[in-house]
């Protein structure tokens, strides 16, 4: 968990001790509620319940959306002004700030204004992690001019077919983020001389083939394997050993399924194909990339 979301956390329990504390107070001596209420109230609502739905919503919402936040460095920002906001409001209020003229209401005013920036950052980050992914709309064909990079991404179980063609370099992720991005699939093809046309013809077949065949089951829930080294991975291998054994393959999970990851407790038990499926990526997408690391990390070593 990141230190600020802690932090919230920590702050809210603080809180909760003070305005239980209050309440306690004023059921003992009800002359005080009047001058309590507010104080008690803005420290449980202001103070615990929101500080707790901010820590929470930080850690999760990024993770489970597999989206980072779209400023994180405002949560540290969100975390003083809300703090020094509430007890700036709750000790100016107990001096008698609200219904005061003079400095008193204008530092409660700057407090509150203070608090909103704070929930203000808050509201920015978590709904910017919700929004959803680019997605542009999936071409029904693949045509020359489109760059090989769009056509792995829009149908990423086609990569086996270029490596099978002579563009084996595409199993390289590191090639897929750069050169595929600029080529175009006729650009290829000229280049490694593939001829063009029966290329289209075998990619387009793969993809509508694709379309009937039937969606992968529901998550098994069976245990998952361990690997050693100098084996290859499988879809049932879990990601907790697969990691341990060959750290570099850590790499290729945090590129689809985002920085987060890592820090999900299940992710160790979890098998690549459940993952795969959880973030809705493409299993032999997946696998390939994590074997092309895999074949890198052994040759190294041989
Ligand atoms: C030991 C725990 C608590 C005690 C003894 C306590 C006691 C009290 C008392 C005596 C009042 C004043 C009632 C009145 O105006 O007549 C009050 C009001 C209030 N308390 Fe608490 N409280 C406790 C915890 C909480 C918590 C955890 C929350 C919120 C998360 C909370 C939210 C409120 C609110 C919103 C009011 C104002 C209700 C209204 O305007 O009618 N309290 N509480
Ligand atoms: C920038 C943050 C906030 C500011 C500046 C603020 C300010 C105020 C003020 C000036 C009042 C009237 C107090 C009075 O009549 O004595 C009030 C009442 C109240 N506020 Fe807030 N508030 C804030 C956030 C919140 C939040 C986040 C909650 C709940 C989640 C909340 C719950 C309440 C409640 C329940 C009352 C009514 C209290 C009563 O019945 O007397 N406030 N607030």
């Amino acid at each position: 968990m990141e230190l600020y979301a802690k932090l919230f956390t920590k702050a809210a329990l603080i809180y909760l001790i003070i305005g239980a504390i209050l309440g306690i107070s004023m059921g003992g001596f009800p002359g005080w509620i009047e001058k309590l209420r507010f104080v008690h109230i803005h420290l449980n609502l202001l103070g615990f319940m929101t500080m707790m739905i901010a820590s929470v919503a930080y850690h999760v919402i990024p993770r489970f959306n597999a989206r980072p936040l779209p400023w994180p460095a405002g949560v540290k920002y969100h975390f003083f002004l809300h703090n020094i906001g509430l007890l700036g409001l709750v000790s100016t209020h107990l001096a008698g700030g609200l219904w005061k003229s003079g400095l008193l209401h204008v530092l409660f005013i700057l407090f509150s204004l203070s608090a909103g920036a704070g929930l203000l950052i808050m509201v920015y980050n978590l709904y910017g992690a919700l929004a959803p992914k680019n997605e542009t709309s999936i071409p029904n064909k693949i045509t020359g001019d489109m760059k090989v990079s769009e056509v792995l991404s829009f149908f990423p179980n086609t990569l086996p077919i270029f490596v099978e063609n002579g563009f084996q370099t595409l199993s390289n992720p590191v090639a897929r983020e750069t050169f595929a991005k600029v080529i175009s699939l006729e650009k290829a093809c000229e280049k490694h001389n593939v001829s063009l046309n029966p290329f289209l013809e075998k990619l387009n077949n793969s993809i509508h083939s694709q379309n009937q065949t039937p969606k992968p089951p529901a998550i098994k829930t069976s245990e998952g394997q361990k690997i050693t080294w100098g084996e290859q991975c499988n879809k049932s291998i879990m990601v907790g050993s697969l990691i341990k054994t060959y750290g570099n393959t850590k790499a290729v999970f945090e590129k689809h399924y985002g920085e987060g990851c890592f820090s999900c407790p299940g992710q160790a038990i979890e098998t690549v194909e459940q993952t795969a499926q959880m973030h809705n990526v493409s299993l032999d997408l997946i696998l390939t990339e994590i074997n092309c690391v895999i074949d890198s990390a052994l040759n190294k070593k041989n």
